[in-house]
């Protein structure tokens, strides 16, 4: 990471400064805080309630769920069986070669108890899926003992390849669902009919998180070539025009904040370049918002391409808020302040946000010190509320786009807009909440414009991961509305009513917060966002005190000679010009004088409780945590790691030194020993501080004493 990266010019403006903050905010303090944002009143809130109940009646009653609804809400994620399909669409299209792909059907599919949904669903294509699943799962199993063990595994061998390709078919059929064409071409076509219905698109490119510079070209040129097309059905108005939405992680495989300097010098010019050629068609330009690492950044690069002076007087370029984000309502001051300061109209599309299951297994395996995300629902939807009053408020500067499938957002949002019909528009996914929009439009004459994934399969699996789980989370309004067993009241409850119910327990306590993550025994390592400015600046300037500091490291014996004089420098392996401390070798006579203190040392640490040990190791795991600016700085200076392996070197310390206090404990329950007496440990190169620590932490915890060659 270098300096520029770092140097703090956001905080010059208060806004960003806010966003900065709401980063580590407790949950509970941001819900209080979004509260008050919300207008409408206790009558306002029952009318939403029971207009969104209405319109889950009349979808319910007037249109069937498609098959993929259908599908979705039998296998849901709370069955195991959708969790192994969903396994496997995650890992299908990944998958090498047909051994591999073989094997992952029989882990994933084979076990499962697909009869149980035989006959569940009203959809006769669900249940011929079921019969197929089944099959497959019969055709599998190879049972030893069975009586047709013979005849099974003949048709197993013969049967793997129709099987395999009958499941990766059924893949590409799921994902057919979601995406409205393979070319620009083919869906701009397949956009006609609701074209004529009064319905705008917005053409996703699909293809996200470049790996390779060549891969980000690509996706740029895709984009490019789309916007051509667009443009030729722009109609002289942003919002009754088609657009286009981006994903700035497509246009550059190092979208980091570690590597800011790089992307504002070639992602920014890449972004505008497409930017500039939307504005010239005068079609909308939209940035989608991805994980919430991206946020702060992508406001960087929000404001460089938006202060560009050809963009001046255009109204299309867009960006996404994502309600589910603590920082939301800040991010929609700061984007409004923008656009003020630029004397500009933008668009802003509210989403609750797409990538809420990975910001959270995300977070607790950083162990950081919050979610950066709501962790209820009802919390995220409480925060669209919120934002959408705030968008409905700064309607003089921003376009509000409400982007959801769910019935009650939708109800709250017509009820905000009052007899204002025309100055915002609702936004919908393709091949998802057809027949929920079909009804509002129809019924309150609001615009709607489909978000339409283009592309080919092999760059469709992110996306898709994304929609299975959204269909198939037993919490989605979209899987819920198919569940007929809900009643419609129960789908459309106003979050307002239902947080002020929650009285203290407003965090989720089913979602271990990422310290707690491995409660009850033991804390997770502290861990922090390097990608994150709120999470990693903080110990930025805390290494900064250990620049140029020198370390000496050598036999640290009371007996030891006064070592001045003859020790050797210590080199940074990145600078060999620097000098990171004195390196003193232990003399021949220092080993025997260490052997023999370590003898005495044995008799006395051995005698100690278990208990008195492990507490030892917990406290040096809590210090290593106090010191990690300083050991980070180490692992950098001396044995050159980059910040983000200096990090992991840390707290795979600090987890070693808790895990073996712990095991030691255990040990001394389950299968008492004895402590066996002297153990050297030696630092490898490459883990000099984890490996280390480990090491010498397993053998203090039963009682042996140690000698540690660093
Ligand atoms: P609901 O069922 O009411 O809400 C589901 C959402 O609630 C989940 O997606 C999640 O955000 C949230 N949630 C679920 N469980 C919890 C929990 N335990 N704690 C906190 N929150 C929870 N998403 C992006 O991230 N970036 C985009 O750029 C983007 N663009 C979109 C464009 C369009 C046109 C549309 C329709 C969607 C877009 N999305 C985007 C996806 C969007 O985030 C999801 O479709 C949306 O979250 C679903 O919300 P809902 O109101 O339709 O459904
Ligand atoms: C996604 O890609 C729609 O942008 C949203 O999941």
């Amino acid at each position: 990471m270098n300096n520029q990266a770092h140097s703090d010019i956001v905080l010059e403006n208060e806004h960003r400064a806010r966003v900065r903050e709401r980063y580590t905010a407790d949950e509970a303090e941001v819900i209080d805080l979004l509260m008050e944002h919300i207008r409408l009143s206790d009558s306002d809130r029952a009318k939403v309630a029971a207009a969104g109940a209405q319109y889950v009646d009349r979808v319910r009653k007037e249109t069937s769920p498609s098959m993929m609804e259908a599908f979705l809400a039998e296998y849901g994620l709370s069955t195991e069986e959708g969790v192994g399909l969903m396994c496997l669409a995650e890992a299908l299209l990944r998958v090498p070669d047909a051994e591999t792909i073989d094997d992952l059907i029989e882990d994933k599919i084979a076990p499962s108890n697909w009869g149980a949904h035989l006959g569940h669903s009203s959809s006769s294509l669900v249940n011929a899926s079921t019969w197929a699943l089944m099959l497959t799962g019969r055709v599998l199993d190879d049972d030893p003992k069975g009586p047709t063990r013979v005849l099974r595994s003949l048709v197993k061998r013969m049967g793997e390849p129709v099987v395999r390709t009958a499941v990766a078919q059924s893949m590409k059929i799921l994902g057919r669902q979601f995406v409205l064409g393979q070319t620009i071409q083919e869906g701009m076509k397949n956009a006609r009919e609701e074209e004529a219905e009064g319905y705008t698109y917005s053409y996703d490119m699909l293809g996200e998180a470049a790996r390779t510079d060549a891969d980000a070209k690509r996706y740029q040129k895709a984009y490019s070539d789309a916007i051509t097309a667009i443009a030729k059905q722009a109609k002289g108005d942003v919002r009754s025009s088609p657009g286009i939405s981006v994903k700035l992680s497509a246009l550059h495989p190092r979208y980091e904040y570690t590597h800011k300097t790089t992307v504002m010098r070639e992602l920014v010019p890449r972004a505008l370049e497409l930017a500039k050629q939307a504005a010239k068609a005068n079609i909308g330009f939209n940035i989608d918002a991805e994980e919430q690492d991206r946020l702060d950044l992508s406001l960087d690069v929000i404001e460089a391409m938006l202060s560009d002076p050809a963009l001046e007087g255009w109204d299309g370029f867009g960006v996404v808020v994502q309600a589910y984000g603590r920082r939301a309502a800040p991010v929609i001051d700061t984007l409004y302040n923008l656009a003020e300061r630029l004397d500009r109209k933008i668009m802003v599309r509210l989403v609750k946000g797409a990538y809420w299951d990975t910001e959270i297994k995300i977070a607790q395996e950083l162990g950081v010190e919050r979610f950066p995300v709501f962790t209820r629902k009802i919390n995220t939807d409480l925060s669209y509320m919120a934002c959408a009053q705030m968008l409905m408020d700064r309607r003089d500067r921003i376009y509000p786009q409400f982007a959801t499938h769910n019935a009650h957002t939708c109800a709250a949002v017509i009820e905000m807009a009052g007899n204002d019909k025309d100055s915002f528009e609702f936004q919908r996914l393709h091949g998802m909440g057809e027949s929920l929009h079909g009804i509002v439009k129809q019924a309150e004459g609001t615009r709607c414009r489909i978000y339409a994934p283009v592309g080919a399969h092999r760059d469709l699996l992110a996306y898709l991961v994304r929609r299975l789980l959204e269909n198939g989370a037993n919490s989605s309004f979209v899987n819920q509305i198919v569940d007929t067993s809900i009643p419609s009241k129960a789908i459309s409850k106003d979050p307002v009513a239902e947080v002020k119910a929650l009285g203290k327990q407003v965090a989720n306590p089913t979602i271990a917060q990422p310290h707690d993550l491995f409660k009850p025994a033991r804390h997770n390592s502290k861990g922090f966002r390097v990608n994150e400015p709120a999470s990693i600046l903080p110990l930025l300037a805390a290494r900064e005190e250990f620049a140029d500091s020198k370390w000496t490291g050598g036999p640290m014996l009371a007996s030891s000679p006064d070592p001045k004089g003859t020790g050797r420098d210590a080199l940074s392996p990145a600078d060999t010009g620097r000098v990171v401390g004195t390196v003193y070798e232990a003399t021949p006579e220092e080993v025997e004088t260490a052997l023999d203190a370590a003898q005495g040392g044995f008799e006395d640490w051995s005698s100690w409780s278990v208990a008195d040990r492990a507490d030892i190791l917990r406290k040096a795991a809590d210090l290593y945590e106090e010191h990690t600016a300083e050991l980070t700085a180490i692992t950098t200076r001396e044995a050159g790691k980059t910040l983000l392996d200096g990090i992991a070197e840390v707290r795979e310390a600090v987890d070693f030194l808790r895990y073996y206090a712990n095991e030691a404990e255990r040990l001394e329950e389950e299968e008492p020993g004895t402590p066996r007496g002297i153990f050297v440990c030696i630092s490898p190169w490459n883990f000099p501080l984890a490996i280390f620590s480990g090491q010498i932490a397993a053998a203090l915890a039963v009682g042996n004493a140690v000698i540690a060659k660093p």
